[in-house]
């Protein structure tokens, strides 16, 4: 939008229900904490001044957040949000529409918030109808319909709960008008808090408009105070992130099952079974697929690479029709070419794997490079690290290091070769030749007892 637009976000609260000694804004839905949600939302809609207001956890806070883009303001004691509005308004510009967002209700959209902030004059509200509206405020209206006003759930007539229309929290105002109207509102209610949405009982006594837009989905409403309400909060983000990887031909075999909690960029057919968990940045091949319960983060599969049941993998790029797992764990820095095989409790670091290559049981491939077609047979571990350093192992393409070898790095077998099963290689072995490094099988007569 525009400078005429500033967005103050209110995030003071103690989160008392929470019953944690982390700060409520820093609690985590769907991968990042509850503010990131609520700021990356004023960021989209290009605000000329975004203010946090902090109180709990203030230090902390800002530590999450060291973006330049945000200013901080304080509120010291937590006398109410309509307080914490007034400590925001000498960082608004004074020509300004203020939006003022709530820390705990990170569902908004996008859409929703546009249709808020588009309005020029008069006070704008958000309203949202709900199956059970208990702990919000309630929209009074009058028997035209207009607003006549919030009224919280704590100082709600019996009549007053049962209506189902909440204010969702986030209210536009013009800046100027805001100030003048925070100036006389007063501690009220049950709990003589400095309410915000009072401003709209005096908006309404000066015949200043005041609107309401209505979201689309009950869900967007939802305000996080508790850990159960975290965990439906999450379970709608977890459907929306579901929901956009299915529109792009993603096969989920459980949309409540999956856990998306970063980007995730797709090509056609890619499938995700129950229980995948997908991190950071991750790149999904056409045809790729990910099995039960494996956990993914900041890595790309290549056309056609198969994750199989019960695997990690972590900073990794998996090549073209390679196949990982079940039970693999895949770390930092690993490349695996196409068509390679890295399979049941097979640890891979820092390592490239040429293509066709394979670990198929039981090893440890850390800091080497492994040529093309190499098979890497069942418990081979490259000893990389002497307690000191770490150092490297290099296999040459179409080597074939037999059950149980040790390669002591820094080490390096030659193209072709063979390496006996049970050998222990300190020293280069080199190519297209058999090497053996074991002491010789002896069978001794047993002593009469
Ligand atoms: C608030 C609204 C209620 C609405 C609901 C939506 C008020 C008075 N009530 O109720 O109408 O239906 O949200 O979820 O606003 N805060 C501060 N400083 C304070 C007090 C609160 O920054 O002194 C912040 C909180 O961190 C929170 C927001 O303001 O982000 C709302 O406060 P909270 O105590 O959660 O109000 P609710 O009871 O949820
Ligand atoms: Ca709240």
């Amino acid at each position: 939008m525009s400078d005429a637009l500033n967005v103050v976000v209110l995030a003071a609260g103690k989160g008392t229900r929470m019953r944690s000694a982390l700060p409520k804004p820093l609690h985590r839905l769907g991968g990042k904490p509850l503010l990131a949600h609520v700021l990356d939302g004023a960021r989209r809609l290009k605000a000329g001044r975004v203010v946090v207001v902090c109180g709990h956890g203030a230090e902390s806070l800002r530590a999450a957040f060291p973006d330049a883009g945000i200013e901080w303001v304080v509120q010291a004691e937590q006398l109410g949000s309509g307080h914490a509005v007034i400590q925001a308004l000498p960082k608004v510009d004074p020509g300004s529409r203020v939006l003022v967002l709530y820390g705990d209700v990170p569902l908004v959209r996008h859409e929703t918030l546009e249709r808020l902030a588009a309005g020029r004059d008069g006070v704008m509200l958000l309203t949202a109808e709900v199956d059970d509206p208990s702990g919000y405020g309630r929209i009074v209206r009058q028997s035209d319909g207009s607003v006549a006003g919030i009224v919280e759930h704590a100082d709600a007539t019996p009549e007053q709960r049962r209506i189902r229309e909440i204010n969702v929290g986030p209210m536009a105002a013009p800046a100027k008008w805001l100030a003048g109207a925070c100036r006389s509102l007063k501690p009220a209610g049950l709990k003589q808090e400095i309410y915000i949405t009072h401003a709209v009982d005096i908006a309404l006594a000066e015949g200043l408009p005041v609107g309401a837009v209505r979201a689309r989905s009950a869900a967007e409403a939802m305000g996080v105070n508790s850990p159960s309400q975290l965990a439906d909060a999450w379970r709608v983000l977890r459907r929306r992130r579901a929901e956009a990887l299915m529109e792009q031909g993603v096969r989920i075999a459980d949309p409540q099952r999956i856990e998306i909690r970063g980007e995730v960029s797709v090509d056609r057919d890619v499938s995700l079974d129950v229980g995948v968990v997908l991190e950071g940045q991750v790149r999904l091949g056409e045809g790729s697929s990910i099995g039960p319960y494996s956990v993914v983060s900041n890595s790309s599969l290549d056309a056609g690479a198969r994750i199989e049941a019960h695997c990690v993998v972590d900073g990794a790029d998996i090549g073209a029709g390679a196949r990982v797992g079940p039970f693999a764990r895949v770390r930092p820095r690993a490349q695996l070419g196409a068509e390679s095989r890295v399979g049941n409790f097979v640890e891979v670091k820092n390592s490239e794997l040429g293509g066709g290559a394979k670990a198929s049981h039981l090893s440890y491939v850390g800091d080497s490079q492994v040529g093309r077609n190499v098979n890497i047979g069942a418990g081979v571990i490259t000893c990389n690290y002497d307690g000191r350093a770490k150092h490297r192992t290099v296999i040459g393409d179409g080597a074939f290091v037999g059950s149980g070898v040790e390669l002591v790095a820094p080490v390096e077998v030659g193209a072709g070769a063979v390496i006996g099963a049970g050998s222990t290689i300190t020293r280069s072995a080199p190519a297209d030749q058999l090497t053996v490094a074991r002491s010789r099988q002896k069978t001794l007569p047993l002593k009469k007892r």
